[in-house]
């Protein structure tokens, strides 16, 4: 099933596309000829991913999604008159993995900041340009948002406001052609272990030890999936696990 070509001048905006699955989903989508906008902290990266995918055109920005001042300036100067009709709400972390109570409660404000506030702020600067374009909206929830388990308190919350928000916001979007998908990933095989045990290798690799991980390039096509359907559906979540995953901890061990 084709993409609309009346809509191939248009842009995919993507945050979090330095790493992981925003940088899969950016290579993904410059496969399919989509032109891009990507947002993340390690500019080097991003410049990287600019002159590697030179069949689209690619704007970037350098820029921590927490700092409200520069998303603002971002989408209402630098991007105004772009059309953008795919936003893939991705930026977000976790850190630690300890009982709440022994939390550093800088790490919790930080997992709230990036993977709540910051996530509304770009959800809400990019509606505008949706509405234009009856375009899609992804947002990276997760089967911690579906479950929640012991040490991911803050983490699962985080991922449980992405899937309420994201029913509530398909209701608000009703009869404006927008369409909304929550894509929910079991484990994927990322940066994510290493950011969540601040740069510890030896940890973050043993979650991915015993049993086959999702690659990155695995949920991309999950969202080119849902991208690539007819304007009439609304591919409303997708959970996506590895086949030897079948629970939030159940792994094939
Ligand atoms: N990996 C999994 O198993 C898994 C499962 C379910 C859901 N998810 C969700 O998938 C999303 C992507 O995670 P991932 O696994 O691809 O992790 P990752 O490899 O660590 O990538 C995270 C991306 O987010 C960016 N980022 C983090 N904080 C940022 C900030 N303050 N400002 C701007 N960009 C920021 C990072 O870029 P910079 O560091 O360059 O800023 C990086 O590009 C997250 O929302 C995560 O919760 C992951």
């Amino acid at each position: 099933m084709g993409y609309d070509p009346l809509l191939m001048k248009s842009y995919t905006l993507i945050t979090g596309a330095s790493a992981g699955i925003g940088e899969a989903s950016a290579r993904l989508f410059a496969a399919q000829g989509r032109n891009l906008v990507l947002i993340a902290r390690r500019e080097e990266r991003l410049q990287k991913l600019k002159a590697e995918l030179s069949n689209v055109d690619v704007k970037i920005l350098a820029a921590d999604v927490t700092d409200a001042a520069a998303m603002e300036k971002f989408f209402t100067t630098d991007l105004a008159g772009v059309s953008i009709d795919v936003v893939i709400n991705n930026a977000g972390l976790a850190l630690g993995r300890d009982p709440f109570d022994q939390y550093d409660f800088a790490d919790v404000e930080t997992m709230i900041d990036v993977n709540i506030t910051a996530f509304l702020k770009i959800a809400h600067l990019s509606l505008p340009f949706l509405k234009k374009t009856k375009g899609h909206l992804i947002n990276l929830g997760s089967i911690a948002g579906m479950k929640a388990y012991g040490g991911g308190a803050v983490y699962c919350g985080t991922k449980h406001f992405v899937h309420a928000f994201t029913e509530a916001l398909r209701q608000d979007l009703l009869g404006s052609g927008v369409r909304v998908t929550t894509i929910a990933p079991g484990n994927v095989e990322t940066e994510f272990s290493i950011v969540r045990h601040k740069g510890d290798k030896a940890i973050a690799d043993a979650v991915y030890e015993g049993f086959e991980a999702l690659q990155p390039v695995d949920i991309a096509d999950a969202m080119w999936y849902a991208v690539s359907r007819p304007s009439h559906v609304n591919t409303e979540l997708m959970q996506v696990m590895p086949t030897d995953q079948a629970g939030i901890t159940v792994r094939r061990t």
